[in-house]
């Protein structure tokens, strides 16, 4: 059994990016795999939050993890700070990388940009979760093309450490969906669907009731040669619609291609509503069952247990071979 690892940040308005990239595969993987799927708060707080609501979406995104189909008896899930072990692995991880590697993340670059004075966590986010990944001897990361250079610098580290201590970590890979990989932003498809631009009608949140996404839909950036034509360069807009019915509906992007034929925009965007609609309908209902229930404590109160065991095995291992504490020989 290979071990899984991956998190999603509790930042509020979890979308169809972050379900078809990742969300998706973590249901997937968990009938063969030893899944642990993390809900990371300590992530979140690289930005302002406001303690009450990251309160709620540490619920929210538990809550919505059970609705898309993970089931606790398969999977663990917790939440990152009621382990310790993953803020203690990042400050040893942090004196082993370099200042020069983090500062070329693309990701770092762009929130860097967007806030006046960067926090220090935002820096070193890469370090907490080459942390969350190898605290657990993680074989395979299920993610979004997004996460690409997170995952590299985490192999990095891990390669690194190894032969600088010995065999210490597992090198990790991670796992990226062709379709679903990277869905873009509605009113701008030049850009990935985030949680955080202020439009609202440029993301589907899998909490959005159905006049909504009808409206994100219907009004969704495209062009003007009108044909339903997959062309990620030339016609960016449809073809981020295209994936996004490829994903939800199973077809493949040429049979979407053959079915529209001499169609216009507005019947295939019509039905993609319905596709759309019909597949986020049932985990709204299950989220709605789920969310207050005394029964989603006990999971991640379980999972943290279940997590915090096995990553004080690595702590104790990593503090032996770094010579810390009173490690053994
Ligand atoms: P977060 O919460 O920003 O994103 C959660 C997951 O959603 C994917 N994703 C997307 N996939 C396709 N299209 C999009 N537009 C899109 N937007 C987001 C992300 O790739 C991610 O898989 N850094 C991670 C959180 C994290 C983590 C970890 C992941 C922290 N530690 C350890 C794996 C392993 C993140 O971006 O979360």
């Amino acid at each position: 059994m290979k071990r899984v690892f991956s998190g999603v940040q509790p930042t509020g308005n979890i979308h169809i990016g972050n379900y078809l990239g990742a969300l998706k595969q973590f249901v997937e993987l968990q009938d063969e795999n030893d899944c642990i799927y993390c809900i990371v708060d300590l992530h979140s707080i690289t930005l302002p939050q406001e303690p009450k609501i990251l309160n709620k979406n540490i619920l929210d995104v538990a809550a919505l993890y059970l609705a898309v189909g993970l089931d606790p008896k398969k999977s663990t899930i917790f939440v990152q700070s009621m382990v310790s072990g993953h803020a203690e692995l990042a400050w040893i991880l942090m004196c082993n990388s370099y200042t020069g590697e983090l500062s070329r993340m693309i990701q770092f670059k762009q929130k860097s940009r967007e806030n006046e004075s960067a926090p220090t966590g935002l820096f070193t986010y890469p370090i907490l979760m080459a942390a969350d990944i190898l605290l657990y001897d993680t074989d395979i990361v299920p993610v979004g093309s997004d996460q690409k250079q997170h995952i590299e610098i985490t192999r990095d580290l891990a390669i690194r450490v190894n032969n600088k201590y010995g065999e210490t970590f597992v090198v990790p890979e991670g796992r990226f969906l062709k379709e679903g990989a990277r869905i873009m932003s509605l009113d701008d498809p030049t850009s990935k669907m985030s949680k955080s631009a202020k439009n609202i009608h440029s993301r589907i949140s899998l909490l959005d009731d159905a006049s909504k996404i009808k409206k994100s839909i219907m009004k969704s950036t495209t062009d003007s040669e009108g044909s339903i034509r997959f062309d990620m360069k030339e016609k960016p807009g449809i073809s981020n619609l295209i994936n996004i019915y490829s994903s939800f509906s199973g077809l493949k992007v040429e049979d979407i291609e053959k079915k529209y034929e001499g169609y216009g925009y507005g019947a295939f965007k019509k039905d993609l509503v319905d596709i759309v609609v019909e597949a986020i309908l049932p985990i709204q209902e299950r989220y709605n069952e789920i969310r207050e229930s005394e029964e989603l404590i006990r999971i991640l109160n379980e999972g943290a247990e279940k997590a915090a065991a096995i990553s004080e095995r690595t702590m104790d291992r990593v503090k032996n071979k770094f010579g810390l504490g009173l490690a053994k020989g």
